[in-house]
């Protein structure tokens, strides 16, 4: 199976942020934020598998900055780690200024995808090869991650997570 770059999963969704989608301090409900995050990694998921493709685990989320209603908001999600049939996927959020149209980096999450066939089943997908240096620092902290995931989901005995114990020793 051949590999795949960064680039072929990047996906990029603009949106504008209504009221509807506010808490009482007008900012963007982090729930619609978590949706919006969550189908542009499945869609970058699917593309890189080219399989149908769910949600094993929300990572990470960072929400740093809150997002006022009617800004323009870019979720940018692609696979930065393939396992065997799971993928990590990084989304970065990034808030537009009306005036200068400058792009502020808002949030961050990653999300880990799986791939499945018709009846559920995980089944493999391709390799990633990072390119950037950015790709590349995603690509070798993903292991840890995924070992810290599995270990708080009780699938991963603590002491069998080598990479990430190796952090604390180090
Ligand atoms: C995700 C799912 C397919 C995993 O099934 P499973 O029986 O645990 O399968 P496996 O143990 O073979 O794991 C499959 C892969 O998922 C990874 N995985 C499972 N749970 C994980 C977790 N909590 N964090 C990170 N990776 C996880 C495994 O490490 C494995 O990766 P690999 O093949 O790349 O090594 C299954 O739990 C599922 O279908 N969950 C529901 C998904 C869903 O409906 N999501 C929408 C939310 S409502």
């Amino acid at each position: 199976m051949q590999s795949k770059n960064p680039k072929e999963s990047r996906t990029i969704l603009t949106d504008l942020v209504l009221p509807s989608e506010t808490n009482p301090l007008n900012n963007l409900f982090g729930g619609e934020l978590l949706a919006r995050m969550d189908r542009a990694a499945s869609i970058a998921a699917r593309r890189h598998s080219r399989r149908i493709v769910v949600t094993a685990s929300v990572n990470h989320v960072a929400f740093n900055k809150a997002i006022p209603v009617g800004s323009v908001v870019t979720v940018e999600a692609a696979v930065s780690r393939a396992f065997k049939s799971s993928m990590e996927i990084y989304i970065d959020v990034w808030v537009e200024d009306r005036e200068s149209g400058k792009r502020t980096k808002a949030n961050e999450a990653i999300y880990t995808f799986v791939a499945v066939d018709e009846t559920g089943t995980p089944v493999i997908v391709p390799a990633l090869d990072p390119e950037t240096q950015l790709e590349k620092d995603r690509f070798q902290a993903a292991l840890r991650r995924k070992q810290l995931s599995l270990v708080l989901a009780g699938k991963m005995k603590p002491n069998d997570a080598t990479e990430l114990k190796a952090l604390f020793t180090e």
